[in-house]
């Protein structure tokens, strides 16, 4: 049985989420010092959505693409099972594929969708800018295009984006970080590394860079020192979110700058990357420093109950696709594209953003975190 309750609970979450955004209010989770999202900046009332006149409906049963990077981290293997099964309940015929990291890959499997038929194509890209002539082609197919997790760059080719806000979640790395070390590691100055996510990915500059706006204020009035020097997002990325390489440059940083020194923390984009910091720390023989993380992966909810990980940060799959299977609801029973206030310009266009509020977790508030998560809830044992 299809719902097609236009204003869900996740629907009105989210604009709620927005206008707090847009106010530039706290939230649980943030502090007075975050600064709004930058998507505040570039955010503009909009009547961005299109009308219903220019968006036709489409056929129960339709078939609807969805295609995901890679399967390598928890939240895009949750989105596959999700999706299949959640599209397929809800009377679609679903086409579910991953690109494993490679563009060619995610654009033949885009052109493939189109050619079948779909009526939906939803991407999280591999690469942000990579994709905007076989989403072009589809938007010329009639194929309406919906960004995941990701935003689509340089493209006319999307007409929406559904995510959490990246750079909001940078802040709370950066705050759940500068707590830990405060409630951890004794008095400033402290020692600390910064690591970022795959470049290509739109997200890790964002994350990147609502971390830096909390972080650099601290570098500069020298309670945190970046032993290494290496404070750019370009020295500090993390090719293709691989692990293994974040390892790698870990193992080098602590070799290279901490023989005599201790390392107080470090400033993880994910989960993943987070686990082999901590690794390479251990190897090298240091005290386990304050580690941040995202996507609260099942691995690291255990690390941060066992004192391991200091934080993670939620953003709950399913409530990312739900949202997403609401708005292809609209779109097929003909009621276009949910409106909202927020947009981001992507290079070409104001692309609308449906945006979700990621939540900071420590083992403070692990609990009340994941209170309605059985299988999270699991973990803390
Ligand atoms: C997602 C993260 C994920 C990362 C690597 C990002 O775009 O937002 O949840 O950990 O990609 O897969």
């Amino acid at each position: 049985m299809k719902k097609r309750t236009l204003l869900s609970m996740a629907m009105v979450a989210t604009m709620m989420a927005t206008t707090f955004a847009g106010c530039g209010g706290s939230r649980e989770g943030t502090t007075d010092t975050a600064t709004t999202d930058d998507q505040t900046a570039t955010e503009q009332t909009t009547d961005g959505a299109a009308t219903t006149a220019d968006m036709p409906g489409f056929e129960e049963g339709a078939t609807i693409g969805v295609s995901l990077p890679w399967l390598g981290t928890q939240n895009w293997k949750e989105a596959e099972e999700m999706f299949t099964a959640q599209l397929t309940d809800a009377g679609y015929n679903p086409i579910v594929q991953a690109a494993d990291q490679k563009v060619t890959q995610q654009q033949q499997q885009i052109e493939s969708m189109i050619e079948n038929g779909a009526k939906v194509i939803v991407v999280g890209p591999v690469d942000g800018s990579q994709l905007g002539s076989v989403l072009e082609q589809a938007k010329e197919a009639g194929v309406y295009v919906i960004g995941y997790d990701r935003l689509l760059e340089n493209t006319s080719g999307v007409d929406g984006v559904v995510q959490f806000g990246s750079v909001k979640t940078g802040e709370l790395q950066a705050q759940a970080l500068l707590q830990g070390l405060e409630e951890q590691k004794g008095e400033a100055p402290y020692n600390i590394e910064l690591f970022g996510g795959g470049p290509a990915d739109p997200n890790a500059p964002n994350f990147f860079k609502g971390a830096m706006s909390v972080l650099q204020p601290k570098i500069d009035d020298g309670t945190l020192v970046v032993v290494s020097g290496q404070t750019d997002f370009t020295q500090c990325a993390t090719q293709d979110w691989d692990n293994a390489k974040a390892q790698q440059r870990m193992d080098s940083l602590l070799a290279g700058n901490y023989s005599d020194k201790d390392i107080d923390g470090v400033l993880c984009p994910n989960d993943g990357i987070a686990r082999a910091c901590i690794t390479a720390c251990e190897n090298a023989g240091q005290d386990i420093p304050v580690v941040s993380g995202l996507d609260a992966e099942n691995e690291s909810v255990e690390w941060v109950w066992q004192g391991r990980q200091y934080s993670t940060v939620a953003k709950p799959t399913e409530d990312l696709v739900a949202e997403t299977i609401e708005i292809i609801d609209s779109l097929q029973a003909g009621n276009g594209m949910p409106s909202t206030d927020v947009t981001t310009n992507n290079g070409v266009i104001d692309v609308p953003i449906y945006e979700l509020p990621p939540v900071v977790v420590t083992k403070d508030n692990a609990k009340e975190v994941f209170a309605n998560d059985p299988s999270r809830m699991e973990l803390l044992k």
